[in-house]
């Protein structure tokens, strides 16, 4: 077919060079046998698997070799690759560049800062961490602006950040909306919900799965409790319980009764149940109290965050004393488990099988610091704004071949950096199918998640991927890990018909 169209072209050819242009037109009939053979010849020296490259490569030759010189290109052809190479034009070679590659080059729009070379300027006291997966530099540097500076005297441009472990319900300016009125860009604490959550947990500093000990103790739990006063009714819980005829031991100021000068976790591991009690019921505020009884092994019975079920490796591993109410049925239910070795098996049973997804989803995050976690922010901030430019504005981010449009995203590991390219098809535009674009990417590149050295070992899994949750870059983890899901695949179809090259974030776990 396209041998017909260009025969035609050259008899209706009338013009003064005309014997020229024939032989000029007679050479470029020879022409697809000839890239056919260098294609193949190409493709056969360079032996490689990676076809798709050399595709690229050769398609951008051949382009070049057919345009001359000159290279004098039509409008239309230097808008639209596939004019002039697809099939259908006599001048074509056999190889015809995929939607994949002329997207991957078309979209890659180079941002103006490099953060290998200029990284991320946190201003304040010089921090160590292993590593980052963006350039991250925290302290100062001559004649360098930072980014950002902790607290609220402004740096010129850099944004403020707020960073504290405290609970809002002592430290009113932690809460996130009073703090954004106060002005603080960036906000660092327990709630999920903030900008960067600094939580208690991690990997390194509890051995949750520690194996468990003999429970030797004759009291039912013990409490670490340093002072009666809070701003929850944690006393008032710790007499019901009391009451209940639960023996306890306690070791800390509130009720002593035993000598406090002990090893906190080694002595717990000896007690059924560890009263987790903390000073506020806010939400995600749950500290080392709560750790520390899951590494010992000794069930939590929890006064504290209303969604302690989100920290919790498994929904059997802990009690939770919702208010004063619960004691009598939370007293009830210990003294059952205490009798009942089978039942109490049953709520220890995440340190044989390990934990649950959610839980190490969640303990996950902290294997990337916090430190690290701001940088990311920011230089994801900064990338956000170039985005607005003419620059990216005007990248296709799609590409129509025939019936089928292909759709660039992009997506990254939480906890990283830099993003991959995927590529989606209209014809399968659907939820199912992002999901293994997304593990054929990340398999492809022999991808080792980010807190694959931070967990314990029994729980490392082997090098399949097992993807979490994939969702929308900028999201806070309350919304990551517990909210945000799209409602269907028409849902999901929408948001990237209007999200020109969206970029997601991967959760392995
Ligand atoms: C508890 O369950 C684990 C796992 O099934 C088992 O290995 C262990 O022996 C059990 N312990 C008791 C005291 O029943
Ligand atoms: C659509 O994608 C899913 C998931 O990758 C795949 O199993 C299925 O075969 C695809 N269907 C078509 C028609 O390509």
């Amino acid at each position: 077919m396209g041998g017909l169209s260009n025969n035609n072209t050259i008899t209706t050819t009338t013009t003064n060079d005309n014997s020229n242009n024939k032989k000029k037109r007679r050479w470029s009939n020879f022409m697809p046998l000839i890239v056919a053979l260098v294609v193949f010849a190409e493709i056969a020296f360079l032996g490689r698997l990676d076809m798709a490259k050399n595709a690229v490569m050769v398609n951008t030759w051949t382009k070049s070799f057919y345009y001359g010189s000159s290279g004098k290109v039509s409008a239309s052809e230097e808008e639209d690759p596939f004019v002039g190479l697809g099939v259908g034009d006599g001048r074509s070679g056999e190889v015809v560049e995929s939607c994949e590659d002329w997207l991957e080059r078309e979209d890659s729009v180079v941002y103006s800062r490099d953060f290998r070379r200029d990284p991320v300027l946190v201003s304040g006291p010089d921090e160590e961490w292993k590593s980052c997966s963006v350039g991250c530099n925290f302290g100062s540097i001559p004649d360098r602006k930072p980014d950002a500076s902790f607290g609220l005297l402004r740096v010129a441009g850099a944004a403020t950040v707020l960073r504290s472990m405290e609970s809002s319900h002592y430290y009113a300016e932690n809460n996130i909306a009073q703090a954004r009125r106060r002005g603080y860009n960036v906000i660092m604490t327990t709630s999920l919900s903030s900008d960067v959550p600094v939580g208690y947990f991690s990997w390194v500093e509890y051995n949750i799965m520690a194996p468990l000990q003999p429970k030797t103790e004759s009291a039912l739990a013990a409490a670490f409790i340093s002072n009666c006063g809070a701003r929850n009714f944690r006393l008032q819980a710790l007499e019901l319980l009391e009451k209940s005829k639960i023996k306890i031991d306690s070791y800390g100021g509130c009720h002593h009764n035993r000598d406090g000068r002990v090893d906190k976790v080694d002595t717990l591991k000896r007690y059924k149940f560890s009263l987790a009690f903390e000073n506020s019921n806010e939400e995600d505020y749950v500290t080392e109290k709560f750790f520390q009884s899951l590494v010992a092994g000794a069930v939590p019975v929890v006064v504290g965050a209303p969604n302690i079920l989100d920290f919790a490796p498994s929904p059997e591993s802990f009690l939770h004393i919702k208010e004063a109410n619960d004691v009598p049925s939370v007293a009830k239910a210990m003294l059952h488990l205490a009798e009942d070795s089978e039942a109490y098996n049953q709520t220890v049973r995440w340190k044989y099988d390990g934990p649950s997804d959610s839980f190490k989803a969640l303990v996950d995050m902290a294997a990337v610091h916090s430190s690290c976690r701001l940088c990311i922010h920011l230089a994801t901030k900064i990338r956000e704004s170039e985005e607005k430019g003419p620059e990216f504005q005007k990248r296709p981010c799609k590409c129509t071949r025939g019936p089928e449009t292909f759709y660039h995203l992009y997506v990254r590991e939480r906890g990283r950096f830099e993003m991959e390219s995927i590529f989606m098809r209209s014809s399968n535009l659907t939820l199912e199918a992002m999901k293994s674009a997304v593990l054929a990417k990340f398999k492809s590149a022999n991808h080792v998640p980010v807190w694959k050295e931070e967990r314990p070992k029994s729980i490392r899994g082997g090098d399949e991927l097992k993807v979490y949750r994939i969702h929308p870059v900028g999201l806070t983890q309350r919304e990551a890990l517990y909210q945000f899901r799209f409602s269907s695949n028409d849902d999901f179809r929408s948001y990237i018909d209007s999200h020109p090259c969206a970029k997601f974030e991967v959760i392995f776990v």
